[in-house]
């Protein structure tokens, strides 16, 4: 091929042009809100937007950035009235709903209202995070670091300077800031944030409505979980961020999101707010490669046991059931997530993909003059080097973090090695007695949701794919002796049984008693335990063989990637390109449509509460539905959020979203808010490493279904009133600017609706 275009450059050059399927994607990108009009605000107009770029982001002004929040660490809420109402998943107020409940008041089970704002349920340590401003400070960051330095010390001079523009940022305010590297770290990003902490729980469905459907649904279409909840921000008598006081009032937002009624059709424009977590967008096929073939294979394969062992044994026993119902749901997420992780990467041909992108970057490199020769001649042999040393670390990282540590005898007893070092260190008593304390309750909570037999079963089937599946190298001495003598399952299970019987470390009552001899100083009560004795070499060998080794490979894989990337960037001056996500506020943009899963399979939009009702299934813990719902079911008692003759519950749209991004709203064209994000379907998960169009979409929670609940199920019309509904049935949506492209909108509208019907 290289021969024949040689032969013929100009043919060779129109064929890389037709070739580059690299533009980014329609409806592809999480924008960084400061850059919208500059990039995108075109873009989006011409898609149906109706507003300005200065609306959704101003620093001068109210605008939409003003009514979304970060939730706690890692989800996003919006502010949905004057007095600061707050919206977001069930499934990120969980933990507060959890907190709150009691076997007297199962507020998991039964949901929860406050009908008075006495009621409203403070949650210490939960946070509501406002973006105030955000500003471009690469220069200030950078400025004066040498090309060519070593990555540790560039990482510990951006930590500093970071550090400094931050802190003077606020300083003499009550902001907060920090800088995040964008573009690999080609670019440096202040945030400058208000953080309130009086966050109150004012209302949350039960389960059966609020995780309806369980892990059965999650990350499915379709979809009908009512996955909401509503809290309240609480301010000092100023207005500004205080800590919980009953004095404090409700806060009064700078902006609150209009909730229009008017529902959606396919191809309406939409705009998911919030802050993503992470993704990897450009990776090389090396990087891709790593996830498809290494990582998610072998985690994957560790949860698959470790799920089968506790499904089997939580259906066997209620007490288990309960015990391990937090644990599997975490664990099944991201099992879940990776297997259609995988099958996208794998529909997608990602890996060929990006083969060919960089076939072609090469030859643009190869076309090019010596500095850009220089710049990126080796750039690509080089992270293909660094991936190949890096893969065996990332092997036993994977198998000892979720196969080793996955057995929680072993991860319970390296928790205990902070005191064996304070013992040996010969730390002084009270910090001993400190420490002990501090582990004496963490004994506690953890063998609350313990259960011995099954970890025993745990052990026996994760020991042995973590002694297979890591490099023999980077096993301890211990695991691979284990690993000569026992080579069956019968063999290991017989090696688990004799463990759990042996360690002291298998209940609270004796795992304490260790405890009091620590904290006499006597190691040895830890030290003789087989329990100790398996988990400290593991962790040992990680630290001393795994870690170090993976990490300088993985520092010079970011140092490769940040040119790789300025180079992708200088190759594409045409192309726009938006920087991974990173838990900074971001917008997405895209519009309602529905997805072909697989051949011949053709899913529509929408769900509806008729879905809910053929879904139900009595004998089903994840099915239930609540009576109340059945009742107005039956009475077709919808109030004003029907339509159709029935209640809409969730969409799905283009919008390219991520973990994080759970409780973003969800925004029409004229900035009013249509749903809630809570998850992506199944076939679009690759999308936090390569998007595709066709197949990726976001699920929303329709506001009229969240509407519905609060009003008619839960009896709490009182907030439905503080909210300002737009687009009543029977009454014009809110007159929009005229606007010439509505006309053309709609013809694409129909075209999709017939091509639907086909
Ligand atoms: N998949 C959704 C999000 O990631 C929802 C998770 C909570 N729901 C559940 N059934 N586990 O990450
Ligand atoms: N449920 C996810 C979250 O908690 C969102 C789904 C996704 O990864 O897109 O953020």
């Amino acid at each position: 091929m290289t021969s024949f275009l040689s032969r013929f450059p100009r043919l060779g050059a129109l064929l890389l042009a037709l070739a580059l399927p690299l533009a980014a994607r329609a409806d592809e990108g999480m924008w960084l809100p400061l850059l919208l009009k500059q990039l995108n605000e075109a873009d989006m107009q011409q898609k149906g937007l109706k507003l300005t770029a200065e609306d959704i982001y101003s620093v001068n002004r109210g605008s939409l950035k003003d009514a979304v929040v970060q939730f706690g660490g890692g989800c996003t809420g919006e502010i949905i009235s004057n007095e600061g109402l707050l919206l977001t998943n069930h499934h990120c107020g969980y933990g507060q709903i959890q907190q709150h409940s009691s076997v007297e008041n199962d507020y998991l089970t039964k949901g929860y209202w406050a009908m008075t704002r006495g009621q409203e349920l403070p949650n210490p340590g939960l946070t509501a995070t406002f973006i105030v401003r955000m500003e471009d400070v690469t220069g200030q960051v950078l400025q004066g670091i040498p090309a060519g330095v070593a990555e540790a010390e560039r990482e510990k001079t951006v930590l500093q300077r970071s550090a400094q523009v931050a802190q003077q940022a606020v300083q003499g305010t009550h902001y907060k800031a920090f800088v995040r590297p964008m573009f690999g770290g080609n670019e440096y990003y202040l945030f400058v944030t208000e953080v309130f902490e009086d966050i109150r729980l004012v209302g949350a469905p039960p389960e059966s409505i609020g995780k309806f459907g369980g892990d059965t649904d999650n990350w499915a279409w379709p979809r009908h979980t009512g996955d909401f909840s509503l809290f309240r921000i609480y301010a000092g008598p100023d207005n500004k961020p205080a800590p919980y006081s009953k004095d404090n009032k409700p806060y009064q937002p700078r902006h609150s999101l209009p909730i229009s009624l008017a529902g959606v059709q396919p191809g309406d424009f939409t705009l998911v707010f919030g802050f993503p977590g992470r993704t990897t967008e450009y990776l090389t096929s090396w990087g891709v490669d790593e996830i498809y073939a290494v990582s998610d294979p072998a985690r994957v394969k560790v949860r698959d046991a470790k799920l089968r062992i506790l499904n089997e044994d939580m259906q066997a026993s209620d007490k288990v059931r309960i015990q391990y119902a937090a644990k599997y749901a975490s664990l099944a997420n991201y099992w879940k997530k990776w297997i259609g992780e995988m099958r996208g990467l794998k529909r997608l041909g990602a890996t060929a993909r990006k083969q060919q992108q960089e076939t072609q970057f090469r030859a643009w490199v190869a076309a090019g003059d010596p500095t850009r020769k220089a710049a990126y001649g080796q750039i690509l042999d080089q992270l293909e080097q660094q991936y190949r040393l890096v893969r065996p670390y990332v092997l036993a990282r994977d198998y000892t973090t979720e196969a080793a540590l996955g057995v929680e005898l072993v991860a319970y007893a390296n928790s205990l090695q902070n005191l064996v070092d304070l013992i040996q260190a010969k730390a002084p008593q009270p910090e001993l007695a400190t420490a002990v304390e501090k582990a004496r309750r963490g004994t506690s909570n953890f063998f609350r949701n313990y259960s011995v037999s099954t970890d025993q079963k745990v052990a026996a089937a994760l020991l042995p794919l973590y002694a297979d599946g890591t490099p023999a190298e980077l096993l301890p001495e211990y695991v691979q002796n284990l690993r000569r003598q026992h080579t069956t399952p019968a063999a290991w299970a017989r090696f688990a049984a004799e463990l759990y019987q042996r360690s002291r470390l298998t209940s609270d009552a004796s795992a304490q008693r260790v405890l009091d001899e620590l904290l006499k100083g006597n190691a040895q009560a830890l030290l003789a335990d087989p329990a100790y004795q398996l988990a400290a070499p593991i962790v040992a060998t990680y630290r001393q063989k795994v870690l170090p080794a993976y990490s300088a490979a993985q520092d010079q894989i970011t140092l490769l990637q940040r040119t790789y990337l300025a180079g992708l960037r200088q190759w594409q001056p045409e192309r726009k390109f938006y920087p991974d996500a990173n838990s900074t506020l971001r917008v997405a943009y895209g519009q309602v449509a529905g997805y072909q899963p697989a051949d011949g399979v053709q899913y529509a939009y929408y769900t509806t509460l008729d879905g809910i009702m053929e879904k139900a299934d009595p004998t089903n813990p994840e099915f239930q539905v609540p009576a109340r719902l059945v009742e107005l079911y039956n009475n077709k008692d919808y109030g004003p959020y029907a339509h159709n003759g029935t209640v809409p519950v969730a969409f799905t749209a283009t919008n390219h979203t991520t973990g994080g991004n759970s409780g973003s709203p969800v925004i029409n064209g004229r900035g009013e808010l249509i749903g809630t994000n809570f998850d992506r379907n199944w076939e679009g998960t690759m999308s936090d490493i390569m998007y595709d169009p066709d197949r990726v979409r976001n699920i929303t929670l329709d506001v009229r279904y969240m509407l519905f609940v609060v009003d008619k199920v839960a009896g709490a019309g009182h907030l439905v009133k503080e909210m300002k509904l737009v687009g009543l049935p029977g009454q014009p949506a809110e007159t929009a600017p005229a606007d010439k492209k509505i006309k053309k909108q709609k013809v694409k509208v129909k075209r999709e609706k017939a091509a639907v019907a086909q």
